[in-house]
C-alpha cells in the first residue's frame, strides 16, 4: 500500500472512532448553523484537528484543505477533508456519515479514503491502482439501461436557482429510473457509485472537500465522473454528474434536455 494512502486511513479511522463515541452525547453537543440546512459541530471541528494532526506528524510540509479550517501550506501536496460528511444526519442519529480524505499532487488526485465508522466499511483508491472496499476490488455497476437503474442525489440548499434546475432533473429522471436516493453524505453516495451499490447520482452545488476522494474512487472503478453539462470543472462548480459510461452518456443527453424544456 502507498504510505501517503496508509497515513490517509489512519486518519480516517481516528476520526471515524472519535465521532462513534460521540453519538451518544449528540444531545450535548455544540452546534451552529453555517448557512440555511448546514450545520457544523464541535464533532466535526474536533474530527477535523485529529485528522489534520496525523497528516502533518507524517508530512508537515504539506498543504491542507479542510472544510472547517480552510487552507494552509504551499506544497504541491494538499490534501482535502472533510472531516464529518453527512452531519445532519449524524445530528439525528441518521446511520449516514463518513469521513472523506483525498490527496492531490498539483491537479492530479493521487489517493482516496471514505471511511464509514458505522459499518466499518473503508473504501480506499490509489491512481491507477484500483478501487476497494474493506480490500475488496469494487467496480462501479454494468447496468446498461436507466430502467432498472438505482440513483442517488442530494438536495440543493440555500439556493433557490439551484433548487428550480435540480427539481426539473428529479421530475425527468424519477419516472425513468427503479428509484432515487437521498441519503444525505455526498462522499458515500460517491462510494455508493463506485461500488455499484447505486448506478449513477448527480448533485449540484457540492465542494471539493464533498467530491475528491469519491471522485478518485469512481475513476479506479471504471466510472466515469463530469459536471451535470458533461464538463470538467465539477470540483468549482460542484455540479456533478457520475455513472458508467454507457449510462453516463444517457444521463448527459437526458439532462441537457431537461434543463432546457423545464426552463
Ligand atoms: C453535505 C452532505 C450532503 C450534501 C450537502 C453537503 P456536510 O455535507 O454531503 O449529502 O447534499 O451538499 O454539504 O455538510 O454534511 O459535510
Ligand atoms: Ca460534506
Ligand atoms: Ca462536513
Amino acid at each position: 500500500m502507498h504510505p501517503m494512502l496508509n497515513i490517509g486511513i489512519r486518519a480516517a479511522r481516528a476520526a471515524g472512532e472519535l465521532i462513534v463515541r460521540n453519538m451518544d452525547q449528540v444531545t450535548d453537543i455544540q452546534i451552529s448553523e453555517k448557512g440555511l440546512h448546514d450545520y457544523v459541530s464541535e464533532v466535526d471541528r474536533k474530527a477535523e484537528a485529529l485528522i489534520i494532526d496525523t497528516i502533518l506528524k507524517a508530512y508537515p510540509r504539506h498543504s491542507i484543505l479542510a472544510e472547517e479550517s480552510g487552507h494552509s501550506g504551499t506544497s504541491d501536496y494538499q490534501w482535502i477533508i472533510d472531516p464529518l460528511d453527512g452531519t445532519t444526519n449524524f445530528l439525528h442519529g441518521f446511520p449516514q456519515f463518513a469521513v472523506s480524505i483525498a490527496l492531490k499532487h498539483g491537479d492530479t488526485l493521487e489517493q482516496a479514503v471514505i471511511y464509514d465508522p458505522l459499518r466499518q466499511e473503508l473504501f480506499t483508491a490509489t491512481r491507477g491502482s484500483g478501487a476497494y472496499m474493506n480490500n475488496r476490488r469494487v467496480r462501479v455497476s454494468k447496468r446498461k439501461e436507466l430502467g432498472g437503474a438505482l440513483l442517488g442525489t442530494g438536495f440543493p440548499f440555500g439556493n433557490s436557482f439551484k433548487l428550480e434546475v435540480f427539481i426539473n432533473t428529479f421530475r425527468t429522471l424519477f419516472p425513468i429510473t427503479a428509484g432515487i436516493r437521498r441519503a444525505g453524505a455526498a462522499s458515500l453516495d460517491l462510494a455508493y457509485v463506485a461500488s455499484g451499490r447505486l448506478d449513477g447520482f448527480w448533485e449540484f452545488g457540492l465542494k471539493p472537500w464533498d467530491l475528491a476522494a469519491g471522485t478518485l474512487l469512481i475513476q479506479e472503478a471504471g466510472g466515469i465522473v463530469t459536471s451535470v453539462n458533461n464538463g470538467a470543472d465539477y470540483m468549482k462548480s460542484g455540479n456533478v454528474l457520475t455513472a458508467n459510461a454507457k449510462l453516463h452518456e444517457e444521463l448527459v443527453k437526458i439532462l441537457a434536455t431537461a434543463m432546457i424544456e423545464n426552463k
